[in-house]
Formats: structure tokens, C-alpha cells, sequence
């Protein structure tokens, strides 16, 4: 009998290669073939590597009850935020960032954010590199933070605009002198020759701005203003709670969405 691998590595199996139980076959390039609950799988290690697969996490740390739901999403984004703070995660304020170049295609990366207000969210990056130029062709970003231990995802969608010059010099003044010198010394996702070029570079900077730097104004911050958000809480038997708010005028529609 034909199997779902069709004619990847190792090009086609029987079923009986790779009973239920079997420790499975490895194949070509690392990969390796095992069946579970009768279909035939194909994982980058051993069966008992593949825990993706075979692993099943149930959230049951919060809720949204939609009588305690905010009627904008500042409040829920507040209380979110700090909650993610006081539980001590590594990076709290971490968010995946997906852009789209004038081709439409997506690139995601991530970055840190950095503050925000009722104007939206904003983070700093070189602007030369590959986001910045992303941004200037096409200003609309999502963002994505995901807290395991809190069973919690928000997303947050929108346009995004330069932060004004004067809060990036704040910002940048504010860094520590080894961070700055990093950041004016690279030219952030073009390829170098090895580490040891880097290291020239700082050096070579360090060296003419002992004390103070000057912000490079190919750095600077971006303001994630948010037409949309979503608050997900993971909850039991795969029944997320997710609430969604968009922007409608001056002011949002909440709406509850199917998990
Ligand atoms: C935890 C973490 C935080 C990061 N924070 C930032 C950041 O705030 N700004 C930034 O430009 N890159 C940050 N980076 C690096 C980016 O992920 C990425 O490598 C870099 O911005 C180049 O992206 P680009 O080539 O898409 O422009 C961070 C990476 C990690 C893993």
C-alpha cells in the first residue's frame, strides 16, 4: 500500500515498514518514518523524538469572561502586559514582527518592544536594514507575543509610522554605551566577512566617540498603531477564549471569535 510520503526522502514506504510501536525507520538527511494511531509519519528524529506530535499541553490558567471584558482593549492590554512582567518570564516584551516586502511576501523577525500609549506600540531598529525597508514599502506590521506560562497570545495588527526624532534620541541616549557603540557600529543583516570584523568596527567607532555617540539616523523607533487586537487565553478540551478588538472610528468593536 502507498503511503502519504509519496516521493520525499527515502521515496516510498509499505505500511508494514512502520507498525505502530515500531521505533520507526530512519530515512535519507536525518529524517525518520514511524506510524501513529495508524497513519504513517515522517519527523526530523526518532519516535520518541517527535514530541511535537505526539505531545498535548490543556490550559487551564485563566479565562475572558465576557462580563469582565473591557469595552476597549487598553485595559485587558494592561493588565496583560504587566501580568507578563510579574510572572518573571525571560523577556516578557519580546514579539514576533511580520512584515511584507513589495512583493507581498512575508518576513517575520523579533524584536522588543519598548513602550507604548494610546498612540499605539513602538520598538527601535536600524532602518536601512531589511524591516526598514519593508516598512517604507509597505507601513502595516502584526505583532505577536506568546507567553507559555500564562497560556496566553496577543496579536496586534495596524499601520506603522516613524516614532517622532526627538523620543528615538531620548530613547537612544538612554542605552547603555557598549549598546549604543553596537548599534552604530553594524550595518544591521548585511553579511560580514567573519566576527572578527565586527569587532574591528566597534572598535574602530569606540575609538572616535569615546564618551558620547550620537544616534545613528539610520536607527530609530516605529509606532505600531493598532487597528487590531486580539487577546487569546488558552482554555481546556482546545475551547480557547479569543477576543477580538477592531478599531471602528474613534473607538473598537469587541467581538468574541471562534477558537
Ligand atoms: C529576543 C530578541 C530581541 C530582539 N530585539 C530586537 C530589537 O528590538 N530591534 C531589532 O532591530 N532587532 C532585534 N532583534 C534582532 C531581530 O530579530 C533581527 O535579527 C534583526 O532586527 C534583523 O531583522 P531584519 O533583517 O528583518 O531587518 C531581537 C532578536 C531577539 C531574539
Amino acid at each position: 500500500m502507498k503511503t502519504p510520503l509519496g516521493k520525499g526522502e527515502g521515496g516510498r514506504m509499505s505500511e508494514s515498514a512502520v507498525r505502530a510501536g515500531d521505533e520507526g525507520k530512519r530515512l535519507r538527511h536525518g529524517f525518520w518514518v514511524y506510524a501513529l494511531s495508524g497513519r504513517v509519519v515522517r519527523s526530523r528524529g526518532p519516535r520518541w523524538h517527535n514530541r511535537a506530535v505526539t505531545e498535548r499541553s490543556e490550559y487551564r490558567g485563566g479565562e475572558l469572561l465576557d462580563a469582565n471584558l473591557p469595552a476597549e482593549p487598553w485595559p485587558l492590554w494592561n493588565e496583560w502586559l504587566r501580568a507578563a512582567r510579574e510572572a518573571g518570564l525571560t523577556e516578557p516584551e519580546a514579539m514576533h514582527l511580520a512584515t511584507t516586502d513589495a512583493a507581498g511576501r512575508p518576513h517575520g523577525r523579533v524584536v522588543l518592544l519598548r513602550g507604548w500609549d494610546e498612540r499605539g506600540l513602538w520598538f527601535f531598529s536600524h532602518t536601512h536594514g531589511p524591516k526598514g525597508q519593508e516598512l517604507a514599502d509597505n507601513p502595516y506590521a502584526a505583532a505577536t507575543f506568546w507567553w507559555p506560562a500564562l497560556e496566553r497570545q496577543i496579536r496586534v495588527e495596524g499601520a506603522v509610522e516613524r516614532l517622532p526624532e526627538a523620543e528615538s534620541d531620548a530613547y537612544f541616549a538612554a542605552r547603555p554605551y557598549e549598546s549604543r557603540l553596537a548599534s552604530a557600529a553594524v550595518a544591521q543583516s548585511r553579511p560580514v566577512r567573519d566576527r572578527s570584523q565586527l569587532e574591528e568596527q566597534v572598535e574602530a567607532l569606540r575609538s572616535r566617540y569615546p564618551v558620547e555617540l550620537p544616534r545613528p539616523a539610520t536607527w530609530g523607533g516605529y509606532l505600531i498603531v493598532p487597528d487590531r487586537m486580539e487577546f487569546w487565553q488558552g482554555r481546556p478540551a482546545r475551547l480557547h477564549d479569543r477576543i477580538d478588538y477592531r478599531r471602528a472610528g474613534s473607538g473598537w468593536v469587541r467581538q468574541r471569535l471562534s477558537p
